[in-house]
């Protein structure tokens, strides 16, 4: 069997960090998105991984290179354009061949992994097998509906959905499915839909398994999603101190303060991930919160939050919470009058005042 993780598209809805990055590499408790599933697929047993890459595809191969480092070998397939899911499948194919393969969206998250699934998939041999989610929310999804079990009808971001029953970014096919996604014709957002080829297999006879799983599940399609999915990898972190902690500063509960790292006259509350270099001083850092390497935050408070690289935070007078902040940023307090608020925020940026 062979895997396809798909980390091709504009990332449109994480902008502005998604201008200057690929949305797969944005990290949760310090760890790019994307390397969760590679992770996932290689402990499956999976080691012939093709990677989508478009526009991005730089940035991507230099983060993942050959996949040397996780025991697999990553195989780049170029997309002219997003065109969609489907027309990931329908290019790859000469690197699929005849094998089956699992696919998986770069920027899902599936905390307890895929081997129960691919397992399922070996023993049963369907066509296709697809992970499916309860969410509050299934207009946002490629939604399934099932009869006694089996799967009748799927349709892409329904606006009334029949069921609540979203399409994880995880699916199983054999070789068939390279017919139905040449035999598609594309959405109205003009994309070839996944959505739109497992319907056809499900109406040309094919047998198509769903599988309802209970485990947390998250698409960090928007910022709230990525902080979520932040606050759940946080979870299962243990505790390391690598770096450096002076005598007062406390640390409690779960926490990994990376090399090189400095905390000052700080607390730090967990769980929570300090990257290397960061240096943290007269602070408090609480739950939930991932800083990246050469962070500097200085008389501040912050929670639940993930600040990217080499970003500054300085005297901020109110705790800085449930944000995404990027790379290089800095947010500085001014003691000048008369009192203002200065801002330099790139397209699409976001900023909350009270
Ligand atoms: O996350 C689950 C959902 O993923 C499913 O419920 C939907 O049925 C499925 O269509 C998909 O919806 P999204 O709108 O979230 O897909 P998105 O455009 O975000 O693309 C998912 C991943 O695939 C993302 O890492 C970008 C990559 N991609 C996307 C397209 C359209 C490509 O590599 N090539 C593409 O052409």
């Amino acid at each position: 069997m062979k895997a396809l993780i798909l980390s091709g598209g504009t990332g449109s809805r994480l902008r502005p960090l998604t201008y200057t990055g690929a949305k797969q590499l944005i990290p949760v408790a310090n760890k790019p998105i994307l390397y969760y599933a590679i992770e996932a697929i290689r402990d499956a047993g999976i080691t012939e991984i093709g990677m989508i890459v478009g526009e991005t595809r730089e940035e991507i191969r230099r983060a993942v290179g050959d996949g040397n480092r996780w025991g697999v070998k990553v195989t780049y397939i170029e997309q002219d354009a997003p065109r969609g899911l489907a027309h990931a499948v329908k290019i790859a194919e000469p690197f699929i061949g005849t094998d089956d393969f699992l696919m998986f969206l770069g920027d899902n998250l599936v905390r307890d992994g895929v081997t129960a699934f691919v397992n399922q998939f070996r023993q049963d041999a369907p066509n296709s097998l697809i992970l499916l989610s309860r969410v509050p929310d299934p207009q946002r999804f490629g939604v399934a509906e099932l009869q006694d079990g089996r799967v009748v009808n799927l349709v892409e971001k329904p606006k009334e959905p029949k069921s609540d029953l979203a399409l994880v970014g995880v699916y199983l096919f054999d070789r068939h499915i390279f017919k139905a996604v040449n035999e598609i014709q594309p959405s109205w957002r003009n994309e070839l839909e996944i959505t739109d080829a497992i319907q056809y297999l499900v109406d040309h006879g094919y047998r198509v398994d769903a599988h309802v799983i209970d485990g947390w599940w998250k698409d960090t399609g928007k910022p709230e999603d990525v902080i979520e999915a932040n606050r759940m990898m946080l979870e299962y972190i243990g505790s390391r101190v690598d770096g450096v902690v002076d005598e007062s500063s406390a640390i409690i509960g779960r926490a990994i303060i990376e090399a090189g790292a400095e905390i000052t006259n700080s607390t730090i509350r967990g769980p929570v991930i300090i990257g290397k270099g960061a240096k943290i001083s007269n602070t408090y850092v609480g739950p939930f919160t991932s800083i990246s390497e050469g962070v500097r935050i200085i008389g501040s408070e912050i929670e639940n939050s993930i600040v990217l690289q080499d970003t500054q935070i300085e005297d901020i007078p109110t705790r800085i919470d449930n944000s995404l902040i990027g790379k290089n940023v800095q947010i500085h307090r001014i003691a000048d009058r008369p009192r203002a608020l200065t801002f330099v925020l790139g397209d699409n940026s976001r900023a909350e005042v009270q």
